[in-house]
């Protein structure tokens, strides 16, 4: 069995150990979501990881409803890539861009419109939020769905010009895709609700032009199936991630990451079971897991062969060369809350490497 620092190949993109820096949104990109110089430090600094996933990056002025989350629909959106993806390059490693959509969790005070979704729906507040920034969302209509694929198309097509090495689609944590997959969020009755093979078609149409911009071999997804998420949830998830998990691996696409929560994880918690055992039986491509894993316990997945790489967050977060401590068996940095969306470099370009 593979050990977490023997490579692997992600269809096109080959990486040199299997280590997966998890998507971090941090909030430093501008106001008008263009990349700034310091996430050119903050991603070079981390450019050991086998692949980067990086922060979720919107891709539209619509659907990216979170401050200072950067885009990839504007040419001075790609331009402020450039540098980011060359650092990277130049430092050895691999990046793509976690194209995101956030449907009824687009704040209206950042993008200025009502969100829109699958179906009518409010998304609740966050935890420990005063109040709720969400509004209620807007049914997509079929012109709506048709100018979102478009947009998807672009920023692929954008990613490919920036340089990034793929694109990975964000299709969890309750956000667009995930809304129309879920009868919890969606209720229409057109071709786009009801049956699970209708609540997959938005995935299956997007991935469609995904993989016509950059080709199937460096396309990744990632899902969060089991138990609820701001709100999201489903009534029967293996009947919905399996199928779907099945429909990526007949496209033979790059990778698929799974986020599953446990009954005692740290980021989110369920009792609903993991589905990574049903998932890998019919996703054989690479299969990333991730939260709430220590090197012992990736390790692990690892020999099982539940899993092909492990994908961190946090333990990115805090750990700029964090490929290295586990390979020494050093200490880590732990993540510092404060600091996740703040602006600036505080908390961001500041972890300690070993090296100092
Ligand atoms: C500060 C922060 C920002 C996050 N941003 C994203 C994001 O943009 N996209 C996403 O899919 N998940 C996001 N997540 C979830 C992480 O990718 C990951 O699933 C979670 O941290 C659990 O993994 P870990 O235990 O290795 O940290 C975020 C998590 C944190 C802590």
């Amino acid at each position: 069995m593979p050990t977490l620092f023997d490579p692997i190949t992600y269809g096109a993109i080959a990486a040199p150990n299997r280590f997966v820096m998890a998507p971090l949104t941090r909030g430093r990109a501008t106001a008008e979501h263009v990349p700034t110089p310091l996430m050119i430090e903050y991603y070079r600094q981390r450019s050991s990881a086998g692949l980067i996933v990086t922060e979720g990056t919107g891709i539209s002025r619509e659907g990216l409803g979170w401050p200072n989350a950067p885009g990839l629909w504007s040419d001075e959106q790609v331009e402020a890539w450039k540098p980011v993806v060359a650092a990277v390059h130049e430092a050895g490693g691999r990046i793509v861009p976690q194209l995101w959509h956030l449907g009824r969790l687009a704040r209206k005070d950042v993008t200025g419109d009502a969100p829109f979704s699958s179906s009518a729906t409010t998304a609740p507040a966050r935890p420990g939020a005063e109040e709720n920034v969400n509004v209620e969302a807007r049914a997509m209509t079929l012109d709506d769905i048709a100018r979102t694929l478009d947009d998807y198309s672009l920023a692929a097509r954008n990613a490919v010009r920036a340089g990034f090495d793929g694109v990975a689609l964000h299709a969890a944590n309750g956000y667009l895709i995930d809304q129309f997959m879920r009868d919890g969020t969606n209720f229409r009755d057109d071709d786009y609700g009801g049956s699970v093979d209708n609540r997959l078609r938005l995935l299956r149409e997007v991935m469609e032009r995904l993989v016509a911009e950059v080709g199937a071999d460096r396309v990744g997804v990632r899902f969060s199936p089991n138990g609820e998420v701001q709100g999201c949830d489903d009534s029967n998830p293996e009947a919905v991630f399996v199928p779907a998990a099945a429909h990526l691996q007949s496209l033979g696409i790059a990778f698929l990451e799974l986020r599953e929560s446990g009954p005692d994880d740290t980021f989110t918690r369920t009792d609903v079971p993991k589905l990574s055992p049903k998932i890998r039986a019919v996703f054989t491509n690479p299969l990333i897991l991730n939260q709430d894993y220590d090197p012992a316990k990736a390790q692990a997945d690892l020999d099982s062969g539940v899993a092909d790489a492990i994908s961190f967050g946090r333990p990115f977060l805090a750990n700029p060369d964090l490929v290295e401590r586990v390979r020494k068996g050093a200490s880590l940095n732990a993540p510092d809350k404060r600091t996740f969306y703040t602006p600036g470099p505080e908390g961001y370009t500041d972890y300690p490497t070993l090296a100092g």
